[in-house]
């Protein structure tokens, strides 16, 4: 089984460039099965989870034409089936964008129910509320949304409760609805303004994409456009944190640096210097590193995305800590492995007690899902010893080449896929 072996114990020095935002990329090819026209997508990231989106949006016959790792085209003119299914689009997220997508130009999608990361029990009403505003029908039938209209209507559409996915979803079915549609109390993320600003560049007509209400006029065709996708933001997070938990100095480049804010603030506050430039963030430390207490929010509160990296590093930090989530009820998971490390954390209800310890110590661990495992993978860099990491194929839906990455930054680790490699590896490595 594909796997990390880790020395861990070097700081982490040097630029590594960031690559489009996964999130971002699945609401932005969704919307461009939405055109019968050449729709061409720069800067897609090459993971797991938008190639499962891609393949899965070619089996509909929708054309995909892959351009480079980075760049596909799409054309919604050839699509033959407005039913997606296959087993691995029921193992993530952002395959339920299609059911918006195609709801929105076709009135009609069945998507098989989305799965993901098992880090709470998300829940899609908010979705099918906005969609049956619309003027819908939606249903669960043998584990499919089957979603349905004679015709979209514009409506005014309360949400309640912010939700990434619901905003994305219920603002690409909009784009069609005749009329206007106000969606209020959205969400905000950089990736919501970038799945509306492509499907502007398309001819939709979307306002207030970023702020907690979108105005959305409907449109009667959305036609090609050539469009790039924003850096990932929990991706260059992921690396300022890697930096931060090695007592390193990394520049993340090819970042939108207001985007990192919601992140570097916090780590600013804990002590690490952070410099920002114009498409890049340096971190790196240089004085011993305080407790802080951490709340994640929807944007541009602190990203539930960067809770266990920003746990990793308090537990290497004096004195003591509370991380606070508030979004996912059951995403503490990897803390059981943290403590295997040595960390003292204690979780009662959706609150981790942390207390600082020196040192952690490497040990074979398991990821549990895609953040929680580039975590893990963080806390091994960083830690006395060897450490394997386990279920990596989690931390590839979200991370391009991440462990080439880490290795440029001056990381000891490597993919091995037996403990006999494992061994070979801990072996050859220097201390
Ligand atoms: C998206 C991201 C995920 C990130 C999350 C929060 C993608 C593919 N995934 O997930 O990486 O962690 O945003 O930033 O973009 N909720 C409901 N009803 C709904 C929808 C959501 O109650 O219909 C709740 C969820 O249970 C959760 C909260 O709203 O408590 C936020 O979830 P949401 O923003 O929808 O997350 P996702 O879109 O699934």
């Amino acid at each position: 089984m594909e796997q990390f072996a880790i020395r861990g114990g070097r700081p982490l020095c040097g630029e590594v460039a960031v690559s489009g935002a996964k999130n971002a990329a699945l609401g932005i090819l969704a919307a461009a099965v939405m055109s019968d026209e050449d729709v061409v997508i720069h800067n897609i990231p090459d993971v797991a989870d938008v190639n499962i989106l891609l393949e899965t949006i070619a089996e509909t016959g929708v054309t995909v034409k892959r351009q480079s790792p980075h760049d596909v085209l799409i054309n919604g003119s050839t699509i033959r089936s407005r039913i997606v299914d296959n087993s691995f689009i029921r193992k993530m997220r952002g395959g339920y964008y299609l059911l918006g997508a195609l709801l929105g130009r076709y009135h009609q999608a069945e998507v098989a129910l989305p799965g993901g990361c098992v880090i709470g029990s998300r829940p899609i009403d908010q979705h099918q509320k906005g969609f049956e505003l619309l003027g819908a029908t939606t249903d669960t039938v043998n584990g499919f949304i089957v979603a349905e209209a004679e015709e979209l209507n514009g409506a005014h559409i309360y949400f309640d409760t912010v939700s990434v996915g619901a905003t994305i979803n219920v603002m690409l079915a909009a784009v069609f609805a005749k009329g206007r549609t106000v969606m209020e109390n959205v969400a905000r993320e950089p990736h919501i303004v970038d799945v509306a600003s492509c499907l502007n560049s398309m001819g939709a007509r979307i306002k207030g994409a970023g702020t907690d209400m979108i105005r959305i006029d409907g449109v009667d065709k959305l036609h090609g456009t050539e469009y790039t996708v924003i850096p990932d933001q929990i991706e260059a997070g992921t690396f300022l944190t890697a930096a931060a938990v090695t007592r390193g100095d990394v520049t993340v480049k090819n970042v939108i640096p207001k985007h990192l804010e919601c992140i570097t603030s916090k780590l600013r506050e804990m002590g690490c210097s952070v410099e920002e430039f114009d498409d890049a963030v340096r971190l790196y430390v240089n004085r011993p590193l305080k407790g802080a207490r951490v709340k994640t929010l929807p944007y541009p509160g602190f990203p539930t995305d960067m809770q266990p990296q920003i746990t990793v590093v308090l537990s290497t930090v004096k004195g003591s800590s509370t991380v606070t989530e508030t979004i996912f009820e059951n995403r503490f998971m990897y803390v059981d492995e943290l403590k295997r490390m040595g960390a003292d954390i204690t979780v009662e209800s959706n609150t981790a007690f942390v207390k600082g310890i020196q040192k952690l110590m490497g040990t074979q661990l398991s990821a549990p899902d895609l953040r929680a495992g580039a975590a893990l993978v963080t806390a091994a860099l960083a830690a006395d010893g060897d450490s394997t990491v386990d279920n990596v194929h989690f931390i590839l839906r979200g991370y391009e080449n991440f462990a080439d990455k880490l290795k440029s930054l001056g990381g000891q680790i490597e993919t091995v896929f037996s403990e006999a490699e494992a061994k070979k590896f801990f072996m050859q490595v220097v201390s």
